[in-house]
């Protein structure tokens, strides 16, 4: 019949349209799917079709529109893809970089990998744990009392539902992670992030990152202590770095200290920084509980250790000079675009 014929003839024109360029497959498209498009009025032509065969012609006539609609996408996804090789084709790997920025590290990891490095050195071994910890080693197991301030909600964030499960407010719950885990000796240095639900401002921040020390063995002293954070102090600030430890309280060490570095009165930096006394505080540190040695199946009558814990944000903002700690946390370009550093 003349009429099938004429979509037979339809479905051939639509199979050999060239497509082979953006205008030629827009041409198409307003041709075969567009509303003025040249399938519809071949529909309208049912009406003079036999009843008998009806169904065939409505199908043939969609059978038309299917193979424009599917060489239309089949000729889309090809001329994209088309369009992303030629910009590979165009890449050579082997040519020298054109100058874009490659990226840097963030002040906060420079500062973290330096605390490492001087650390590795002398034997301590990078320890990396949980930040959802639960209640038992972030305090109970670092001798913290129910009652003690730091376990207030003001301070912890807790999972929702869950007065067990928390943000690690220290990293000094890597202590309790590996001393249940490993027989002394153990000496390592834990760095990672901690949370603390305190209202976010220049100084302070909700989350912040610290290193923690351990070092766990038969005979350590409180001198062993002073002598490696000495020597931290020194590869840190300088070879003529002085320190000073200063009585302090953690409830998981005891003795504890705070241990300063000295920086001078000689410039008006160095006087802000220090606040007028020529010492910056650095760290906290003192000799493990024996009550967190109990807690963690250590014998406190064989073994004795020291830990210390610095603060990361802050020494690295001396560093740098950074004046608000809520730049370390925005990720923003120009200010990361700043740094830079090999390691
Ligand atoms: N966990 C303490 C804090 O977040 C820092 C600290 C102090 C860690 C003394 C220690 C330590 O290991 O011995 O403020």
């Amino acid at each position: 019949m003349e009429i099938f014929d004429q979509v037979e003839k339809l479905i051939e024109e639509i199979k050999g349209y060239p497509v082979s360029n953006k205008e030629e497959l827009e041409k198409f498209r307003i041709q075969y799917l567009g509303s003025k498009n040249t399938i519809k009025p071949v529909f309208s032509l049912i009406k003079d079709v036999p009843n008998e065969r009806k169904k065939e012609f409505g199908q043939k006539v969609n059978e038309a529109k299917q193979t424009a609609e599917a060489k239309f996408k089949e000729a889309q996804t090809g001329l994209k893809s088309a369009g992303t090789s030629d910009k590979y084709k165009s890449f050579d790997p082997s040519l020298p970089m054109d100058g874009e920025w490659e990226g840097s590290r963030h002040p906060v990891s420079i500062t973290m990998n330096h605390f490492i490095k001087i650390f590795e050195k002398i034997g301590f071994e990078v320890a990396e744990e949980r930040e959802i910890e639960d209640d038992w080693h972030n305090f109970t197991a670092m001798n913290t009392p129910e009652d003690h301030p730091a376990r207030d909600m003001q301070d912890t964030f807790y999972l929702k539902d869950s007065d067990k499960m928390l943000l690690r407010t220290h990293t000094s719950s890597v202590q309790a992670r590996v001393m249940t885990t490993q027989k002394p000796p153990i000496r390592i240095i834990a760095p990672g992030r901690v949370y603390r639900n305190e209202t976010i401002s220049a100084r302070s921040h909700c989350q912040f990152h610290q290193v923690e020390g351990l070092y766990i063995d038969k005979n350590v002293s409180f001198a062993d202590m002073k002598q490696t954070l000495l020597y931290f102090a020194r590869e840190m600030y300088g070879v003529d770095t002085k320190i000073r430890l200063r009585p302090s309280f953690f409830p998981f060490t005891e003795p504890s200290a705070e241990m300063d570095v000295w920086m001078g009165t000689d410039t008006d930096a160095t006087k802000r920084l220090t606040k007028g006394t020529g010492w910056l505080e650095v760290l906290g540190c003192g000799m493990v509980d024996p009550n967190v040695l109990k807690n963690c199946d250590i014998d406190p009558e064989v073994y004795s250790g020291f830990a210390f814990g610095i603060g990361i944000e802050r020494t690295a903002m001396q560093k740098f000079e950074i004046n608000d700690i809520r730049h370390l946390f925005e990720n923003d370009l120009r200010f990361l675009k700043q740094f830079s550093s090999a390691t």
